[in-house]
């Protein structure tokens, strides 16, 4: 199985690929997480990427296509792979094409996840992360059993820096400008499945499982 997962800031990707991935034993393969691993550790990559991300803007092309040339040829992702937060621009979405291309294999589908800006500030406002294994929760939506502990590995929850409403508010901007066109891209190629984004997790979960021809 290998899926893109696409969608503005705060649509739900996250949430639903790392429960998918695990699901279906796949590699959940996110750019933003690897983009905070990188800055967490002080790498060079990790010190580049950070003048991009607080202000909202995308990490040049170069730079995310050659992270994930090197991160879809890991082991993991031979047994096929949810991408989530890539490709961002026509640019990376011919690299992803081209990079598959070459190790003989296709994307099954993109999944486009619809969400309305109201809720999309609502829920990037109110979100909440696991400083340890990335985990997305809600102040009011999805909140973690304890407050400010990951239910799933009692890591430290924190707020990202770019989910301040100044950030986001560009953040959709950058989205509509550089990634909705995505759309029409994958829409011709006839690769593209719109999902409800809004209601719950797991109604939304349930209709992924169908796009992706994967009901239980
Ligand atoms: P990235 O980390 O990829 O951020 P994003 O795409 O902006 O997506 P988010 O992580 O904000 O949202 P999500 O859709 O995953 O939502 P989530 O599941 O968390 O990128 C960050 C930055 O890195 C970029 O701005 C850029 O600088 C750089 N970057 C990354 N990739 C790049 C690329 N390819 N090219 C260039 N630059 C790149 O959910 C959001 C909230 O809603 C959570 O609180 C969650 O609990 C809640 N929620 C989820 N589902 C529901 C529901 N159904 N109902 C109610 N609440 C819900």
């Amino acid at each position: 199985m290998r899926l893109v997962f696409l969608g503005p800031p705060g649509a739900g990707k996250g949430t639903q690929a790392r429960a998918l991935a695990r699901e279906w034993g796949v590699a959940h393969v996110a750019t933003g997480d690897m983009l905070r691993e990188a800055l967490a550790a002080g790498t060079r990559l990790g010190l580049e990427a950070k003048r991009y991300m607080e202000r909202g803007a995308l990490v040049p092309d170069d730079v995310i296509i050659g992270l994930m040339r090197e991160r879809l040829a890991g082991p993991d992702a031979a047994r096929g792979f949810i991408v989530d937060g890539f490709p961002r621009t026509i640019a990376q979405a011919e690299a992803l094409a081209g990079l598959l291309k070459d190790a003989g294999q296709a994307l099954d589908r993109v999944i486009y996840f619809e969400v309305s800006e109201r809720e999309l500030l609502r829920r990037l406002t109110g979100r909440r992360i696991c400083r340890r294994c990335q985990t997305a929760y809600h102040l009011v939506s999805a909140p973690p059993r304890t407050p400010g502990v990951c239910d799933a590995c009692g890591g430290e929850l924190y707020q990202r820096e770019d989910d301040r409403e100044a950030t986001v508010r560009n953040r959709l901007e950058v989205y509509a400008r550089q990634t909705a066109p995505l759309l029409a891209y994958y829409s011709q190629r006839g690769l593209l499945t719109t999902v409800a984004g809004e209601g719950s997790i797991e109604a939304i979960r349930s209709a992924i499982r169908a796009a992706a021809g994967a009901e239980r």
